[in-house]
Protein backbone atom coordinates (compact mmCIF):
# COMPACT_ATOMS: atom_id res chain seq x y z
CA UNK A 1 0.00 0.00 0.00
CA UNK A 2 0.98 3.36 -1.30
CA UNK A 3 1.27 5.95 2.09
CA UNK A 4 1.19 9.52 1.20
CA UNK A 5 3.76 12.02 2.12
CA UNK A 6 3.07 14.96 4.06
CA UNK A 7 6.41 17.26 3.49
CA UNK A 8 5.73 19.03 7.02
CA UNK A 9 6.55 15.03 8.54
CA UNK A 10 9.95 15.15 10.23
CA UNK A 11 12.29 12.75 8.43
CA UNK A 12 13.07 10.58 11.13
CA UNK A 13 9.49 10.16 11.23
CA UNK A 14 9.15 9.18 7.31
CA UNK A 15 11.95 6.66 7.92
CA UNK A 16 10.26 4.72 11.40
CA UNK A 17 6.77 4.44 8.97
CA UNK A 18 8.82 2.89 6.00
CA UNK A 19 12.74 1.84 6.14
CA UNK A 20 13.43 1.85 2.59
CA UNK A 21 12.70 5.70 2.38
CA UNK A 22 15.82 6.02 4.26
CA UNK A 23 17.34 4.63 0.60
CA UNK A 24 15.63 7.85 -1.12
CA UNK A 25 17.43 10.17 1.78
CA UNK A 26 21.00 8.51 0.38
CA UNK A 27 20.05 8.87 -2.47
CA UNK A 28 19.28 12.96 -3.03
CA UNK A 29 21.85 13.10 -0.08
CA UNK A 30 19.71 14.25 2.90
CA UNK A 31 20.77 13.30 5.72
CA UNK A 32 17.75 11.49 7.74
CA UNK A 33 20.13 10.70 10.89
CA UNK A 34 21.66 13.43 12.84
CA UNK A 35 19.12 15.60 10.76
CA UNK A 36 16.38 13.57 11.31
CA UNK A 37 14.15 16.34 13.47
CA UNK A 38 13.85 18.29 10.14
CA UNK A 39 11.23 18.48 8.17
CA UNK A 40 10.84 16.81 4.66
CA UNK A 41 10.36 20.60 3.40
CA UNK A 42 12.99 22.52 4.90
CA UNK A 43 15.30 19.38 4.41
CA UNK A 44 14.94 19.14 0.69
CA UNK A 45 15.60 23.17 0.65
CA UNK A 46 18.86 22.84 2.03
CA UNK A 47 20.24 19.73 0.16
CA UNK A 48 19.38 21.53 -2.66
CA UNK A 49 16.79 19.04 -4.24
CA UNK A 50 13.14 19.32 -5.62
CA UNK A 51 10.59 18.46 -3.25
CA UNK A 52 8.14 17.04 -5.44
CA UNK A 53 11.01 14.90 -7.11
CA UNK A 54 11.75 13.63 -3.30
CA UNK A 55 8.06 13.24 -2.66
CA UNK A 56 7.49 11.07 -5.52
CA UNK A 57 10.54 8.99 -4.57
CA UNK A 58 9.73 8.42 -1.19
CA UNK A 59 6.01 7.42 -2.30
CA UNK A 60 7.09 5.32 -4.94
CA UNK A 61 9.12 3.08 -1.95
CA UNK A 62 6.45 4.34 0.63
CA UNK A 63 4.99 0.75 0.50
CA UNK A 64 5.23 -2.01 3.42
CA UNK A 65 6.36 -4.37 0.58
CA UNK A 66 9.36 -1.99 -0.45
CA UNK A 67 10.43 -1.76 2.86
CA UNK A 68 10.60 -5.03 4.06
CA UNK A 69 12.58 -5.87 0.66
CA UNK A 70 15.32 -3.28 1.36
CA UNK A 71 15.60 -3.94 4.81
CA UNK A 72 14.51 -7.88 5.23
CA UNK A 73 16.79 -8.80 7.94
CA UNK A 74 14.65 -6.63 10.20
CA UNK A 75 11.34 -5.85 8.28
CA UNK A 76 9.76 -8.74 10.14
CA UNK A 77 10.55 -7.78 13.57
CA UNK A 78 8.79 -3.99 13.27
CA UNK A 79 12.11 -1.96 15.19
CA UNK A 80 9.93 1.22 14.73
CA UNK A 81 7.27 -0.14 17.35
CA UNK A 82 10.01 -2.32 19.27
CA UNK A 83 9.88 -1.01 23.24
CA UNK A 84 13.26 0.10 24.69
CA UNK A 85 14.87 -3.10 26.20
CA UNK A 86 14.11 -5.12 22.58
CA UNK A 87 14.99 -1.85 20.15
CA UNK A 88 18.43 -1.80 22.12
CA UNK A 89 18.90 -5.47 21.50
CA UNK A 90 18.41 -5.39 17.78
CA UNK A 91 20.29 -2.11 17.09
CA UNK A 92 23.46 -4.42 18.45
CA UNK A 93 22.24 -7.56 16.93
CA UNK A 94 22.15 -5.60 13.52
CA UNK A 95 24.13 -2.44 13.85
CA UNK A 96 26.64 -3.14 16.12
CA UNK A 97 27.32 -6.86 14.27
CA UNK A 98 27.67 -5.51 10.69
CA UNK A 99 30.49 -3.13 11.94
CA UNK A 100 32.61 -5.54 13.68
CA UNK A 101 32.32 -7.90 11.05
CA UNK A 102 33.05 -5.05 8.31
CA UNK A 103 35.70 -2.52 9.66
CA UNK A 104 38.56 -5.85 9.73
CA UNK A 105 37.29 -6.22 6.13
CA UNK A 106 37.39 -2.92 4.72
CA UNK A 107 40.99 -1.67 6.95
CA UNK A 108 42.44 -4.63 5.07
CA UNK A 109 41.00 -4.14 1.17
CA UNK A 110 42.77 -0.16 2.15
CA UNK A 111 45.47 -1.03 2.63
CA UNK A 112 45.82 -3.26 -0.27
CA UNK A 113 44.54 -0.49 -2.43
CA UNK A 114 46.97 1.88 -1.03
CA UNK A 115 49.73 -0.28 -1.61
CA UNK A 116 49.01 -1.23 -5.11
CA UNK A 117 47.23 2.18 -6.02
CA UNK A 118 48.77 4.84 -3.47
CA UNK A 119 51.12 6.23 -6.08
CA UNK A 120 48.94 7.02 -9.04
CA UNK A 121 46.18 7.41 -6.59
CA UNK A 122 47.02 9.35 -3.69
CA UNK A 123 43.79 10.34 -2.27
CA UNK A 124 43.68 6.80 -0.96
CA UNK A 125 46.16 7.58 1.58
CA UNK A 126 43.65 9.91 2.70
CA UNK A 127 40.72 7.91 2.75
CA UNK A 128 41.76 5.13 4.12
CA UNK A 129 43.50 7.69 7.10
CA UNK A 130 39.38 9.17 7.61
CA UNK A 131 38.86 5.36 7.93
CA UNK A 132 40.98 4.27 10.03
CA UNK A 133 40.12 7.35 12.58
CA UNK A 134 36.39 6.71 11.84
CA UNK A 135 36.66 3.20 13.02
CA UNK A 136 38.62 3.90 16.22
CA UNK A 137 36.44 6.65 17.58
CA UNK A 138 33.16 4.04 16.64
CA UNK A 139 34.71 1.10 18.06
CA UNK A 140 35.20 3.26 21.45
CA UNK A 141 31.34 4.41 21.15
CA UNK A 142 30.14 1.23 20.62
CA UNK A 143 31.88 -0.04 23.49
CA UNK A 144 30.50 2.39 25.59
CA UNK A 145 26.73 2.21 24.12
CA UNK A 146 27.24 -1.73 25.10
CA UNK A 147 28.96 -1.08 28.29
CA UNK A 148 27.08 1.49 29.96
CA UNK A 149 24.14 3.23 28.19
CA UNK A 150 22.50 -0.04 26.50
CA UNK A 151 22.50 -1.83 30.07
CA UNK A 152 21.12 0.64 31.60
CA UNK A 153 18.29 0.97 29.35
CA UNK A 154 17.37 -2.57 29.32
CA UNK A 155 17.37 -1.60 33.57
CA UNK A 156 14.66 1.18 32.69
CA UNK A 157 12.88 -1.27 30.45
CA UNK A 158 12.21 -3.71 33.24
CA UNK A 159 11.85 -1.21 36.03
CA UNK A 160 7.90 -0.24 37.29
CA UNK A 161 9.28 2.58 39.72
CA UNK A 162 11.68 4.90 39.73
CA UNK A 163 13.51 2.89 42.33
CA UNK A 164 14.25 0.42 40.12
CA UNK A 165 16.56 2.70 37.69
CA UNK A 166 19.04 3.55 40.58
CA UNK A 167 20.83 6.75 38.56
CA UNK A 168 18.55 9.22 37.21
CA UNK A 169 19.82 11.79 34.08
CA UNK A 170 19.98 9.41 31.51
CA UNK A 171 20.13 13.05 29.65
CA UNK A 172 23.72 13.37 29.75
CA UNK A 173 24.91 10.26 28.30
CA UNK A 174 22.99 10.27 25.45
CA UNK A 175 23.40 13.92 24.69
CA UNK A 176 27.04 12.79 24.44
CA UNK A 177 26.22 10.04 22.12
CA UNK A 178 23.86 12.49 19.80
CA UNK A 179 27.87 14.60 19.79
CA UNK A 180 29.19 11.22 18.86
CA UNK A 181 27.47 10.38 16.16
CA UNK A 182 27.49 14.02 14.43
CA UNK A 183 31.20 13.40 14.18
CA UNK A 184 30.51 9.97 12.62
CA UNK A 185 28.52 12.12 9.82
CA UNK A 186 30.97 14.57 9.48
CA UNK A 187 33.89 11.65 8.68
CA UNK A 188 31.51 9.58 6.47
CA UNK A 189 30.36 12.98 4.59
CA UNK A 190 34.78 13.42 4.10
CA UNK A 191 34.73 9.84 2.77
CA UNK A 192 32.21 10.45 0.56
CA UNK A 193 33.53 13.66 -0.81
CA UNK A 194 36.98 12.07 -0.86
CA UNK A 195 35.93 9.30 -3.09
CA UNK A 196 33.93 11.54 -5.49
CA UNK A 197 30.71 9.95 -3.84
CA UNK A 198 32.13 6.38 -3.87
CA UNK A 199 33.15 6.12 -7.30
CA UNK A 200 36.74 4.01 -8.32
CA UNK A 201 38.90 5.45 -10.91
CA UNK A 202 38.42 4.47 -14.73
CA UNK A 203 41.73 1.80 -13.96
CA UNK A 204 40.50 0.53 -10.71
CA UNK A 205 41.26 -2.83 -9.81
CA UNK A 206 38.62 -5.51 -8.72
CA UNK A 207 39.58 -4.94 -5.10
CA UNK A 208 40.04 -0.80 -5.53
CA UNK A 209 36.25 -1.37 -6.76
CA UNK A 210 35.16 -3.69 -3.64
CA UNK A 211 37.24 -1.20 -1.01
CA UNK A 212 34.83 1.77 -2.28
CA UNK A 213 31.80 -0.59 -2.20
CA UNK A 214 32.92 -1.64 0.95
CA UNK A 215 32.61 1.63 2.15
CA UNK A 216 29.26 2.91 0.56
CA UNK A 217 27.61 -0.09 2.24
CA UNK A 218 29.23 0.74 5.61
CA UNK A 219 28.34 4.80 5.25
CA UNK A 220 24.15 2.99 4.64
CA UNK A 221 24.40 0.94 7.14
CA UNK A 222 25.84 4.01 9.87
CA UNK A 223 23.25 6.37 8.66
CA UNK A 224 20.13 3.84 9.47
CA UNK A 225 22.00 2.75 12.86
CA UNK A 226 22.31 6.29 13.88
CA UNK A 227 18.97 7.28 12.74
CA UNK A 228 17.33 4.24 14.72
CA UNK A 229 19.31 5.86 17.76
CA UNK A 230 18.47 9.24 17.58
CA UNK A 231 15.40 9.43 15.96
CA UNK A 232 13.74 6.70 17.67
CA UNK A 233 15.64 4.65 20.86
CA UNK A 234 16.97 8.28 22.95
CA UNK A 235 13.28 9.67 22.66
CA UNK A 236 11.46 6.64 23.87
CA UNK A 237 14.38 6.17 26.49
CA UNK A 238 14.18 10.18 27.86
CA UNK A 239 10.29 10.08 27.81
CA UNK A 240 10.36 6.47 29.69
CA UNK A 241 12.33 8.27 32.20
CA UNK A 242 10.02 11.18 33.00
CA UNK A 243 7.47 9.06 32.65
CA UNK A 244 8.90 7.36 35.90
CA UNK A 245 10.11 10.16 37.85
CA UNK A 246 6.87 12.34 37.09
CA UNK A 247 5.14 8.83 38.68
CA UNK A 248 7.51 9.13 41.80
CA UNK A 249 6.45 12.77 42.09
CA UNK A 250 2.65 12.14 41.95
CA UNK A 251 3.22 9.53 44.87
CA UNK A 252 4.99 11.64 46.73
CA UNK A 253 8.21 9.38 46.53
CA UNK A 254 11.29 10.81 47.25
CA UNK A 255 12.71 11.71 43.77
CA UNK A 256 15.72 9.91 42.26
CA UNK A 257 19.62 9.81 43.63
CA UNK A 258 22.24 11.55 41.30
FE1 LIG B 1 24.96 2.05 18.38
FE1 LIG C 1 25.48 5.24 18.78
Amino acid sequence: MTLTIDPDSTLGTLVNEVPARAGVFEEYGIDFCCGGSRTLRAASEAAGVSLPAVVQALEEAGSVGAGAAAEPQVAQSGWAAMEIGALAGHIIDVHHTYLKRAFPRIAELADKVVNAHGENHPEVLEVRSVFTHLREELEEHLQREERALFPWIQQLAAAVTVEDIGVAGVEGPISCMYSEHDDAAVALGTLRSLTRDFSPPADACPTFIAFYGALREMEADIHLHIHKENNLLFGKVLAREQRLVDAAEAAGTPSLQT
